[in-house]
């Protein structure tokens, strides 16, 4: 089931962007509309559908328009134009109390400023949702306490949060987002005000958690390395339009455009190509001697390739043959 469905959004700043949205001439660059009309483009006619269980990650250079879409979603703004679904409800449809009630149970948001309450403790900033939903104290605080332990923030919840490194913190409200148990996770450049190396521990453990957790992830970076390595889909934005949507192998090996084919360039290949993004489907026997999972990366692959004439068979979890890697399908993707 789809999650989150976006239909043709477009969000325009400006004081007259109703108007200006009627008669858009909309071959017009972002340039080209604030010149004639001195409306922003900050979303321009975005679509896709994030399906439940999935972690999907919008990826763009700053100002490419990821976090108005991210609010449009949330309704903090008001897109201009287009349909917005969560859960199959209408978020557009929604008045005031109909809004305040879905933002309390089933989304939270977690920012790149953490947010949190400087003057309460972590547990209390962790139930602050539950508090605000009536959950009695004795509930909540215990509620808290399990999420403060999936954080691995364990021993820390009597203390404030000025007395914790800027991970820990992030962890605060990574727990805070949980404990009211969403449907929807969003997370707006999280760790981007974290070090490079805080930062790439808490994707691991991000990874860890939603390995447990299942839930449905809409995640916003500028980072393509965290992109890929979160992302079971990617949405790569530029100038407010989604130039790209697929997996992270999808947009490695075949880049729409040049805009995409740049940040592509980077990424450690051999790491994040599997077996399951090479192979060719199907279950129809082969000599091959040689069998690797869908989640074998290219790095495994290439050494095998060149031990083995045959292709190489793919089975999956129960045994099953999958598909095959050819030979040739490792070279290109070694190759690039
Ligand atoms: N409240 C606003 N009024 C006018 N322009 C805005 C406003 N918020 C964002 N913008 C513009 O919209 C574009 C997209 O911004 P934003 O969504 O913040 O991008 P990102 O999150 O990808 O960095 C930028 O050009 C930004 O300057
Ligand atoms: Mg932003």
């Amino acid at each position: 089931m789809s999650q989150v469905i976006c239909k043709n959004v477009w969000k325009l700043f400006g004081n007259r962007a109703a108007t200006v949205m009627e008669s858009l001439d909309q071959t017009l660059s972002r340039q080209e509309v604030l010149a004639q009309t001195g409306h922003v483009v900050a979303v321009r006619n975005v679509s896709f559908a994030v399906e439940s269980g999935e972690t999907f990650v919008i990826m763009g250079l700053s100002g490419s328009g990821k976090s108005t879409l991210l609010r449009c979603i949330t309704r903090l703004i008001e897109p201009t134009s287009g349909s917005i679904t969560i859960g199959g409800d209408d978020i557009l449809a929604l008045d005031e109390k109909g809004l305040r009630e879905i933002r309390r149970s089933k989304m939270s948001m977690v920012f790149q400023h953490f947010g949190l309450f400087p003057h309460r403790k972590v547990i209390d900033n962790v139930a602050y949702g539950l508090e605000v939903q009536g959950v009695d104290e004795a509930e909540r605080h215990a509620r808290a306490q399990e999420v403060i332990d999936m954080v691995t923030l364990g021993g820390w919840e009597n203390h404030y949060p000025d007395e914790l490194s800027g991970g820990m913190q992030q962890r605060v409200g990574i727990a805070r987002a949980l404990a009211v148990d969403p449907d929807l996770l969003m997370f707006d450049e999280p760790f981007s005000a974290l070090d490079p190396l805080i930062r790439r521990e808490m994707q691991d453990e991000l990874c860890a958690l939603q390995n447990q957790m299942n839930k449905t992830i809409l995640f916003i970076t500028h980072d393509f390395l965290e992109a890929v390595k979160l992302g079971d889909r990617i949405a790569v934005m530029k100038d407010g339009a989604i130039e790209q949507v697929g997996t992270p192998a999808e947009i490695v090996l075949h880049p729409v455009n040049d805009y995409v084919r740049e940040f592509a360039k980077d990424v450690p290949r051999t790491e994040i190509l599997t077996a399951a993004a090479l192979m060719e489907r199907g279950n129809e026997v082969t000599t091959a001697p040689e069998a690797v999972t869908p989640q074998t990366t290219l790095g495994t692959l290439i050494p095998l390739a060149m031990r083995y004439r045959e292709p190489l068979a793919v089975l999956d979890e129960t045994g099953m043959r999958v598909g095959v890697v050819t030979h040739d399908a490792v070279r290109m993707a070694a190759a690039g």
